[in-house]
């Protein structure tokens, strides 16, 4: 029977692109929600991006645009990661949305104004005050010395120095992060969500250890209902009230009938599940309420494990008492960690770049399938190491499975015209009976999202088809015509069993099933089609290998490519005193002479291209404000090398610094006139990453920098 599921990943913050944490999640979904469809289920597949909170705004006035344009710009760069890795969600939308508004408003109003007694009470309380700024400062940007080790600099929240956790008014000496000023304690309102009510806790103890969470999750869950002493000596007290207000200033949604006063983002921001796919529906003309209403509807959210209070707690809590659908799971994964644990970091990620990843022409169904690999339904940490990629991709994906259909095919398209045979001997047909048998293990392992599990089990089928073909060595089969009816046998097997290993790895490696749906003319997107191959298209390269130099190029390990000549540069300097800042030495002293001879100018982004033939470098055509002999704006050709970082259509439009007066160099692909600027660490295989500069609003094309 045909379900109906509603499927997300946790909402982005808007305030930086995406890294390997998220991509990784999204193919984990991405994944699940293929093969739901695969098996006829419908599925709305949503996600948004999570706008709101003090840490954005104060992000977007350090970059001198409004809170709106700061995410728009974001939203922006989301299209080639998504496209990139074959992410298909079905709407992006955004928790500043209208639809946002008026359904985090709904849900505030339904549990403020519930008949059996309010669920959100108002309380004065304490909080740091900055003076110069004028606004309630957030945890994070109080900073003064730990109350435990006395570490100085520590955050209002916890001291990353002796881990304690604290409040903020503990903090000796505290001080504004965004002034520097001494905050003062002021008091205001603030609205409570009443978790700690009977009904609430009752509801949650239920809903949280019914069995549907993952054990290890409900387990630790457990403990949060638990009146306990510390091993510190501190009590916890069990379910605490949340407090869901934020004073102005604050980029969010304004709270009905409380004016000044904004939801806490993380309020607004699993709303922003369901303001996502009302979009979706609307713009499709089908109504949000009669399907929130759908008794069969099924709601699952995939998030990482750093955020499960706020989905098996607040989340449900909310939705239960306004009156709506609860999920029926919360899919909890651990963290990605890069080449043996160097943790990722929620604002930095790891080394790993995504964008750097396709840009290099990696292909991005290896990590598609590489993370597959490693996937299963527990909330553990994976390492993505770099050696075993290129063995799981190599001798896995491509050794086992891609070389069946290469060693098959060839034969099919010169001595039997693409046409296969039907008659397959006894042990051939033993071969496909065996492989079809798998379908309900592998689908199994499939919905129950170990996808490592559906993996092994299609390798070791793989195995077995290998073996086939050793037995059978086609190759010697080809030498005697007589042979001509078991070599046509032999490869047809090959070929029908590389059709039902492509339909089990479709989930994974979309993009290959599409060419081999070409191939063999056969549905890929359907787990049940089981027809035999009658006739096969010549045969196209599926796949190709990773190589060591992609690998060495992505964690940044390289000699600069010729393209690259600024990274040369800096790997001529490497550090080797103890001032070696952002990991190398300072140059040695110069004077302002010297100085002036460098002319540095504003510059506008006009126009950005990808250059064929290159993965490093960019075209930028800028214009410093200058004009040529007949008084025509005179633009600049200059190639830069940080294709790795940007998509061109990020740059354009913005301004940036142009050494202006660099005598022109000729390159492979054209004449660079003059560089553009551009931050990057000495160490780049530990610090990857390259910062074009731009200026401070109110700098203009032409500009000199002195
Ligand atoms: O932790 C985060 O990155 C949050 N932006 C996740 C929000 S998930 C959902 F609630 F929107
Ligand atoms: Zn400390």
């Amino acid at each position: 029977m045909s379900r109906q599921l509603f499927v997300t990943t946790a909402l982005p913050y808007a305030n930086g692109n995406f890294h390997i944490g998220h991509i990784m999640e999204y193919i984990q979904a991405d994944i699940w929600v293929r093969f739901q469809r695969m098996q006829g289920h419908a599925v709305d597949f949503v996600g948004a991006d999570d706008t709101h909170g003090a840490p954005i705004m104060i992000a977007a006035d350090k970059a001198g645009k409004t809170p709106q344009q700061f995410v728009a710009d974001i939203a922006a760069g989301r299209k080639p990661y998504l496209d990139g890795f074959h992410i298909q969600f079905d709407n992006w939308h955004s928790t500043d949305a209208p639809e946002n508004h008026d359904l985090a408003r709904q849900i505030y109003r339904d549990l403020r104004d519930r008949a059996d007694g309010s669920l959100i009470e108002v309380r004065t309380i304490e909080q740091f005050f900055d003076p110069e700024k004028n606004m309630f400062l957030p945890d994070r940007f109080i900073k003064g010395e730990c109350p435990k080790c006395h570490s100085k600099d520590q955050y209002g929240d916890n001291c990353e120095v002796c881990g304690s956790v604290y409040a903020p008014t503990d903090l000796i000496n505290p001080y504004s992060a965004l002034s520097g000023v001494k905050p003062e304690l002021k008091s205001s309102e603030h609205f409570f969500f009443k978790l700690s009510d009977p009904r609430c806790v009752a509801f949650l103890e239920q809903w949280t250890q019914d069995g549907k969470l993952q054990p290890e999750v409900a387990n630790k869950i457990k403990e949060w209902f638990t009146v306990r002493t510390n091993p510190d000596g501190t009590t916890s007290e069990g379910l605490g009230d949340w407090d869901i207000s934020r004073d102005a200033p604050y980029f969010g949604i304004e709270i009905p009938d409380a004016p000044g006063k904004y939801f806490y983002v993380w309020l607004d921001a699993p709303v922003g599940y369901l303001a996502s796919l009302k979009n979706l529906l609307e713009r499709h003309g089908r109504d949000y309420d009669a399907y929130m209403a759908n008794p069969a509807l099924e709601q699952y959210h995939f998030i990482g494990k750093d955020i499960v209070t706020f989905h098996t707690l607040f989340w449900p809590a909310m939705l239960h008492f306004s009156g709506r659908k609860t999920p029926d799971n919360i899919f909890v994964h651990g963290f990605l960690t890069v080449n043996n644990g160097e943790k990722m970091s929620k604002s930095r990620g790891t080394g790993l770049d995504p964008l750097k990843y396709l840009h290099l022409g990696m292909n991005p169904e290896w990590l598609r399938y590489y993370l597959a690999a490693k996937l299963s339904a527990r909330n553990e940490d994976i390492d993505f190491n770099a050696d075993d990629f290129m063995a799981r991709v190599n001798s896995d994906l491509i050794g086992k499975f891609v070389n069946i259909a290469s060693r098959a095919a060839g034969f099919l398209t010169k001595r039997f015209e693409g046409k296969l045979s039907q008659e397959w001997g006894d042990s051939g047909s033993g071969l496909l009976k065996e492989i079809a048998a798998a379908s309900s293990s592998i689908a199994q392992s499939y919905d129950t999202r170990e996808f490592g599990k559906a993996t092994r089990e299609i390798m070791l089928l793989a195995d077995k088809v290998n073996a086939y073909v050793d037995q059978n060595k086609p190759w010697d089969l080809a030498k005697d015509s007589a042979n001509n009816a078991q070599l046509h046998a032999v490869c047809s097997v090959l070929i029908n069993a590389f059709a039902m290993l492509t339909r089990y790895l479709a989930p994974v490696l979309p993009s290959l099933a599409t060419a081999v749906q070409t191939f063999v003319g056969q549905s890929m997107t359907d787990w049940n089609a089981r027809a035999n191959v009658i006739a096969i298209q010549p045969y196209q390269h599926l796949m190709q290998r990773v190589t060591p130099e992609q690998l060495d190029a992505l964690f940044g390990v390289v000699e600069a490519a010729p393209d690259a000549p600024a990274a040369k540069a800096k790997a001529a300097a490497p550090a080797s005193s103890a001032n070696a800042p952002g990991g190398e030495d300072l140059a040695p002293t110069i004077h302002i002479d010297d100085f002036v001879k460098v002319d540095l100018r504003i510059a506008k982004i006009v126009h950005c291209e990808a250059v064929e033939g290159s993965t490093k470098l960019l075209r930028l055509t800028l214009d410093a404000g200058e004009k040529d002999e007949a008084g025509q704006p005179r633009l600049r050709n200059v190639f830069s090398g940080i294709a790795s970082m940007y998509q061109p259509q990020q740059l354009v439009g913005q301004l940036t610094v142009l050494v202006a007066n660099l005598a022109p160099r000729k390159m492979k692909f054209g004449i660079s006139e003059g560089m553009v600027l551009a931050a990057s660490h000495g160490d780049e295989a530990a610090h990857p990453g390259i910062y074009v500069l731009t200026p401070w609003p109110g700098a203009l094309p032409g500009m000199r920098i002195r």
